[in-house]
C-alpha cells in the first residue's frame, strides 16, 4: 500500500471545543463567499475581497488540491451547537522533504473576532501540526498592521522572528511579511 506522508486522507473532521473543523467543501461556497467578500476580513489576506460565488469554488477546488497532492488543508469552522459558518484555517504549505514544517492560516467573520474563538481552535490546530503531522516546526506569515493576529500568535507561544521583505506580492503591490514560528508543543 502507498503511505502518503503527511496523511490528509479520511475525514479529517477535527474536534476543536466549541467549535468543529471540516475540510472545505463545495457546499460551503455560499458562506466561503460572503465570509471572504468583507473588506475588512480580507484586509491582511493575501487575496483581494471576492466578488463572485465562482471566486469562491476556486478557492474549494485550491483547497482540495492542495490536499490531494499533501500540500496542506483548509477547514471550515463551523460552531458545534448551531452549525454557523464561523470562518477557516488550516495549514497552507507542509514542507516534508528536508525538513518538516507547515504554514498556518487562519479567518474569521468579522462578528467572531474579540470573542476567543481562536482561543479554542489555534490549540487545536498546534496539536494537529505537531502530533498528527508530526511537524518539527509551525510558522504562519503575518502583515504588517495585523495586530490582532501577532497577539494570537504571540499569546500561543509563536515567537515573532523577523521581517520577511518585500515578500509576496498581491494587490498590485509587494508586501513584507512578519514571520512566527514554534517548535514544539
Ligand atoms: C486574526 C484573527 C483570527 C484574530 O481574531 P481574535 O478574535 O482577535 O482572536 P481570538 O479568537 O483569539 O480572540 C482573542 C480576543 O478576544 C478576547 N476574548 C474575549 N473572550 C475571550 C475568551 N473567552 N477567551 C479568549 N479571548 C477572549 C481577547 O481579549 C482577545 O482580544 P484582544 O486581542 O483585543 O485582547 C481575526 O482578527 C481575523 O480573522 N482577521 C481577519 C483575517 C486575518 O487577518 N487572518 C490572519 C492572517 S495572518
Amino acid at each position: 500500500m502507498i503511505s502518503l506522508d503527511p496523511d490528509l486522507r479520511g475525514d479529517l473532521i477535527v474536534d476543536a471545543g466549541n467549535f468543529e473543523l471540516r475540510p472545505l467543501a463545495p457546499a460551503d461556497a455560499g458562506e466561503l463567499f460572503a465570509h471572504l467578500a468583507d473588506v475588512e476580513v480580507t484586509a491582511f489576506m493575501d487575496i483581494p475581497p471576492l466578488n463572485e460565488i465562482e471566486d469562491a469554488h476556486a478557492i474549494i477546488e485550491w483547497a482540495s488540491s492542495l490536499r490531494a497532492v499533501g500540500g496542506g488543508v483548509r477547514w471550515s469552522i463551523r460552531e458545534r451547537t448551531t452549525g454557523a459558518f464561523v470562518g477557516t484555517a488550516g495549514f497552507n504549505a507542509l514542507i516534508i522533504e528536508r525538513g518538516r514544517r507547515g504554514e498556518i492560516a487562519y479567518d474569521l467573520g468579522r462578528a467572531w473576532w474579540g470573542r476567543g474563538v481562536m482561543a479554542g481552535v489555534l490549540p487545536t490546530l498546534v496539536s494537529f501540526g505537531f502530533e498528527r503531522l508530526t511537524l518539527r516546526r509551525l510558522e504562519a506569515l503575518v502583515t504588517p498592521g495585523n495586530d490582532r493576529s501577532c497577539r494570537l500568535l504571540e499569546r500561543h507561544g509563536f515567537a515573532r522572528e523577523g521581517v520577511l521583505r518585500e515578500y509576496g506580492f498581491w494587490k498590485d503591490r509587494y508586501w513584507d511579511q512578519i514571520v512566527y514560528g514554534r517548535i514544539s508543543l
